[in-house]
């Protein structure tokens, strides 16, 4: 279990790494699909597997409540539960936790909350989250950590960073298979920059095989991000995986990786499918809306995914308006393919030290989104 660096751009901060875990190696930078309930919707392994996905993450709160860790831990851990060959990565809980409102009472202990399947009570301490994810048995485990909204006061966030740091030793202290789940340390300090350096120092003192940066994209802009990532990033070790959290539009990918990131998760992909809006090379397509119903084109002309080669927006569209599963099926297949594909082609430029251009030309194309 390691990483290694195998290409570092030499005009921006992109490098290109391999992550050595239990399940096999991933290719770094990449993009999770997030399987929150031990599924990526609609997907199949094997569909997965079709588009290139190396890793899905998992959640540790909604499997805890459902079906339980324990049943988990029975059904021989969770790669074999879903029939997920590969590495999964599961985040601790912590923030799906804290989006509960106020369903949550937090202290220095732990977490108590109710759930929002059927409102019983739970306590969840840094060392309960780390037991749960030692039953799951993911190759990537990650701290219990607070995530602040980004409009927090200033002393509230420090409380946060001072919880997180004293959450992470202990968590640290709980893991029972270090050899076989990498623990990864999670970065907090919301958009202060002071802040983010003392929760660095503090996570970084404890020693981990990889480093997230949490506590982003949680409702503030694009550009006030990229200047957190700008300050945090240099402070974190070349030789350790670095893990943004939470984010994955293109653009965010690409300004991602440009200045160091290697790996991200995103709900986005399979949720706007969901809706019926698609990720293209032009920018968002809203597949449902009724300019499409005649328009005989594929999702995105470029793509040669499955979904791409075979069905039109007009039937897809039709297939949403008439309420068929297979247009859920389709368009996630397609958001996920081109995400996959983008991560190709960000690779690519990094190896030829064009990724700068790359982001350029492709942000022309794709156009300015703010979410
Ligand atoms: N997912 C997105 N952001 C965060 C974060 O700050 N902490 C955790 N644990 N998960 C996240
Ligand atoms: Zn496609």
């Amino acid at each position: 279990m390691s990483f290694k660096v195998l290409y570092e751009c030499s005009k921006t901060g992109a490098r290109i790494g391999e992550l050595i875990t239990a399940h096999g190696t991933v290719e770094t930078p990449v993009f999770m699909p997030v399987g929150t309930q031990a599924t990526v919707k609609t997907m199949t392994p094997e569909e997965l597997i079709e588009i290139g996905a190396q890793i899905v993450l998992s959640n540790t709160y909604h499997l805890y409540l459902r079906p339980g860790h324990k049943l988990i831990e029975k059904a021989g851990g969770l790669h074999r539960f879903m029939n997920w060959p590969r590495p999964i990565l599961t985040d601790s809980g912590g923030f799906q936790i804290f989006s509960l409102g106020n369903l949550r009472e937090i202290t220095d202990e732990g977490v108590t909350f109710r759930s929002h399947l059927d409102g019983s009570r739970h306590f969840i301490t840094p060392e309960k989250a780390i037991e749960i994810q030692n039953s799951l048995g993911a190759d990537i485990i990650m701290c219990f950590d607070e995530c602040v909204p980004y409009t927090c006061e200033y002393e509230e966030v420090v409380s946060s960073v001072e919880r997180t740091a004293k959450w992470a030793a202990r968590c640290k202290e709980a893991h029972r298979f270090p050899e076989r789940q990498l623990l990864f340390g999670i970065i907090q300090g919301g958009i202060f920059k002071d802040l983010r350096h003392r929760s660095t120092k503090q996570i970084l003192s404890l020693d981990f095989p990889g480093y997230a940066i949490g506590g982003l994209s949680v409702g503030e802009p694009k550009n006030l991000m990229y200047q957190v990532l700008d300050y945090t990033i240099p402070m974190l070790p070349d030789d350790k995986p670095r893990y943004l959290m939470g984010v994955g539009s293109p653009d965010c990918l690409i300004e991602g990786v440009i200045r160091g990131i290697d790996m991200f998760d995103c709900v986005l992909q399979t949720r706007i499918a969901r809706n019926g809006t698609v990720l293209t090379s032009s920018g968002k397509v809203v597949v449902r809306n009724a300019r499409y119903s005649e328009d005989f084109s594929p999702l995105d002309p470029e793509c040669d995914c499955y979904v791409c080669r075979n069905f039109t927006r007009a039937y897809i569209r039709h297939l949403f308006k008439t309420g068929e599963i297979l247009g859920l099926r389709l368009t996630t297949y397609h958001n996920l393919y081109f995400t996959v594909r983008l991560m190709d082609k960000i690779k690519k430029a990094i190896k030829e030290n064009n990724l700068a251009e790359f982001r350029d030309k492709f942000l022309q194309k794709y156009g300015y989104e703010e979410k």
